[in-house]
């Protein structure tokens, strides 16, 4: 058996190809020198198929872990592949003809992928064929060495003379002999996005995955296997991060023998992807990590691949503007007067940018009307978005625009003059979400016109910054512009046109900055960050909520790409009402704003937002690039919840506790700091919230800080919130 192995700074990865050309895979897991086949075990197996290699019956694909399943070779296991032959013959039998490794990582025409400069990283591509049904499969591996990353993505092309037909292709899939593992995964609901579940993996196929369109509320493309015991600071784990917005799977099962097999890629539910002769299916980009270290290791290497390797363009690093939405103080009753007045009172609060939520063209003055018209509504602004923007840029404050391009109303001219441009089935009543179709993106021309009518929008006025939002879950998924419907196909490609769309935008906008939206948090993943630095992360604003929200989302998505704003209160969503000083410090750990009528605010509100805006502009480096770490029950169950950022050389941090429910003569908590060095002394900066009678020393040293902790204070009534700085001292 030949072997092909990649290497990271701590990790090792690799597959064997056996003579008749199989891929196996031998290992991923800590970095090691040997030839891990060793450790593949293949004694006879009863009721396991034996392919004719010329081996014995000890030779079974059903036991052996393999790097690109198929169904068709004797494994019963959950295929990667499925191939279906135009007679209906389901199953294909890959053989490794070459591989090649260089330099550099690769890119995915029109998908997101991963990328970092050419010295940085290296490419694997392993081919594959299946001669009798005329199939080919590459297998791509970018290897990111100063991350443990390893990113996977398969192309499968008809290269025989029959039309094949594709009824599951994942991107990648991993066998790991050892455990027992558990799951990770990050499912919710609208207003409650990616909290975390955690499961044994057994016999039973653990599954997850979104049919909506979207990567969705419900569903996160991330998730992470881990060692049974393994925790925040120990233990093996790792993590597979979908660069995908659309339809998904993660699954993960035990094997007869306790081997896992965990895979993610695209959904194969009514999948059915067709292939003529000469077509091929590119799967998305999967970014694996590794740390040997725990789970808070490995959301530093996925904070920065996404931040440093997924987003682009000059705000991927760059600290974002503090700005004001007026969707929770307005909803789509105001006038370009109450916007100005919003912009107005932001300026004089230190607030940088004004976004012009929905309801700014067209007929829409409610949700029932108008989207997809993107004609500025004149009467309504009481001028041009031109003079708008225009007043508000002489205000010192950049503007901003919310768009939804995917979606039309059908009381909308655009839905007139095109009904066979929404995705719905002839002669059926569509499914209707917040009352609104879908567009179907899968057709350029339908891309290219919504498009063309944004930009004319955008070219008028002066518009830096963009919010793509997109309101609604895909149904009636049926494309008028062909005649045999493909589910997947149309669903793959609709997820195609808005990255086009995207893509476009980054091009003739290149200072643009544009924040994904999905209702909040459903499109929240890393194929949306490749296009958009920052993803508004939930509805729900309020402050608790997003404790846990944010909790789970910084598995795996670094702070700098979570949209979160400070909203009034009672809260629009829930409401609770909670201080303004906790409001403030839940929305620093992300891209901060504010969501609310400034002129609503006393005088001493305003002024704590004047110190919130100075402190998160001071803060962001530490808060973008430093090490985030979970202190304490970011779930909302606990006594108090804690995070924390520390600079990459420990020299500075920033501490965030919130008290929880309030408790009758409660024991002292303590939040103990990590990743702090334990023999530097540090200086404590409260920069809010209050004593409650307890005296802090001004400076404690990292071993101090880490080992006991900071008692949170004991203060009357629940939700306060702490912040300190930690800067070690001089
Ligand atoms: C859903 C978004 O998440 C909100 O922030 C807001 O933009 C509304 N859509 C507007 O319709």
């Amino acid at each position: 058996m030949k072997t092909i192995t990649l290497t990271t700074d701590h990790a090792t990865y690799q597959m064997g190809v056996t003579d008749a050309g199989r891929l196996l895979h031998t290992y991923f897991g800590p970095r090691v020198p040997d030839d891990m086949g060793y450790a593949i075990a293949s004694p006879d197996r009863p009721f396991s198929g034996n392919p004719a290699d010329g081996l014995d019956l000890a030779f079974s694909l059903d036991v052996l872990p393999l790097e690109y399943p198929t169904y068709g070779v004797g494994d019963y296991r959950r295929a990667a592949l499925d191939v279906r032959t135009a007679d209906g013959t389901d199953g294909c039998d890959l053989r490794v003809v070459s591989w090649d490794q260089h330099e550099g990582k690769y890119a995915l025409d029109g998908l997101p992928a991963v990328h970092a400069a050419a010295a940085d990283a290296s490419t694997l591509e392993v081919k594959l064929a299946d001669e009798l049904i005329g199939l080919e499969v590459t297998l791509r591996y970018g290897v990111i060495p100063g991350l443990d990353a390893i990113c996977r993505s398969a192309t499968v092309t008809n290269v025989g003379t029959e039309p094949l037909v594709v009824s599951r292709a994942l991107s990648a899939s991993l066998d790991l002999v050892g455990g027992p593992y558990d799951l990770i995964t990050f499912p919710g609901r609208y207003g409650m996005e990616r909290i975390p579940e955690r499961s044994a993996v057994g016999h039973a196929l653990a599954s997850v995955g979104s049919i909506r369109g979207a990567s969705s509320h419900q569903a996160n493309p991330f998730a992470i296997l881990a060692e049974h015991g393994c925790d925040e600071d120990h233990g093996t784990c790792w993590s597979m991060s979908f660069l995908y917005s659309g339809n998904f799977t993660c699954e993960a099962q035990q094997d007869q023998f306790g081997m896992t097999r965990w895979a993610m890629g695209l959904s194969d539910q009514m999948f059915e992807y067709p292939l003529a002769p000469g077509e091929s299916l590119v799967c998305p980009e999967v970014a694996m990590a590794f740390s040997a270290d725990g789970l808070a290791h490995l959301s530093h290497l996925n904070h920065r691949l996404v931040r440093e390797h997924v987003c682009r363009g000059p705000w991927a690093l760059r600290r974002r503007p503090v700005l004001i939405n007026n969707w929770e103080a307005t909803g789509f009753d105001f006038t370009g007067e109450k916007i100005y007045d919003i912009a107005r009172e932001a300026a004089d609060l230190g607030i940088e940018m004004v976004v012009l939520d929905d309801g700014w063209f067209g007929a829409r003055d409610g949700d029932r009307a108008g989207l997809g018209d993107w004609v500025v509504n004149e009467g309504k602004l009481g001028g041009t978005l031109g003079e708008l923007s225009r007043r508000i840029e002489g205000l010192g404050m950049g503007f901003g625009l919310w768009i939804e391009p995917e979606m039309v109303n059908e009381d909308s001219d655009l839905y007139r003059a095109h009904p066979d441009w929404a995705l719905t089935v002839p002669g059926r009543e569509p499914i209707r979400g917040r009352n609104q179709l879908v567009l179907d993106f899968s057709r350029p021309e339908v891309v290219d016109a919504v498009f063309e009518a944004i930009c004319k929008v955008v070219d008028a006025a002066h518009v830096s910054y963009l919010k793509m939002d997109c309101n609604r879950s895909m149904a009636d998924v049926y494309s008028h512009a062909v005649v045999h419907q493909s589910f997947g196909k149309t669903m793959y490609r609709f997820v195609l046109g808005t990255y086009s769309f995207l893509e476009r935008l980054i091009e003739r906008y290149p200072q643009m900055l544009i924040e994904g939206c999905c209702g909040g948090g459903g499109r929240f993943d890393a194929g949306m960050m490749y296009y958009t630095p920052q993803v508004w992360c939930s509805d729900d604003t309020d402050a608790i909520e997003r404790v846990r929200i944010q909790g789970g989302t910084s598995y795996g998505y670094p702070a700098s790409a979570v949209g979160s704003h400070v909203s009034a209160v009672p809260n629009a969503q829930i409401g609770r009402s909670v201080d303004l000083e906790t409001r403030g410090v839940v929305a620093m750990s992300g891209t901060f704003g504010y969501e609310l009528d400034p002129a609503r605010l006393t005088d001493a509100e305003c002024d704590v937002v004047r110190r919130q805006v100075v402190d998160y502009k001071r803060l962001w480096p530490l808060i973008a690039e430093g090490d985030y770490y979970r202190l304490g029950a970011q779930d909302g169950h606990g006594d108090f919840a804690a995070w924390g950022f520390v600079s990459p050389d420990a020299g500075q941090a920033l501490l965030d506790v919130v008290s929880l429910d309030a408790r009758c003569n409660a024991p002292v908590s303590y939040v103990r700091c990590k990743g702090l060095d334990p023999a530097v002394v540090y200086s404590l900066e409260l920069l809010c919230g209050e004593g409650g009678g307890q005296a802090m020393p001004t400076e404690l040293s990292g071993a101090a800080l880490m080992a006991c902790g900071v008692p949170v204070p004991q203060v009357p009534g629940e939700y306060h919130a702490w912040q300190w700085v930690l800067s070690a001292r001089g």
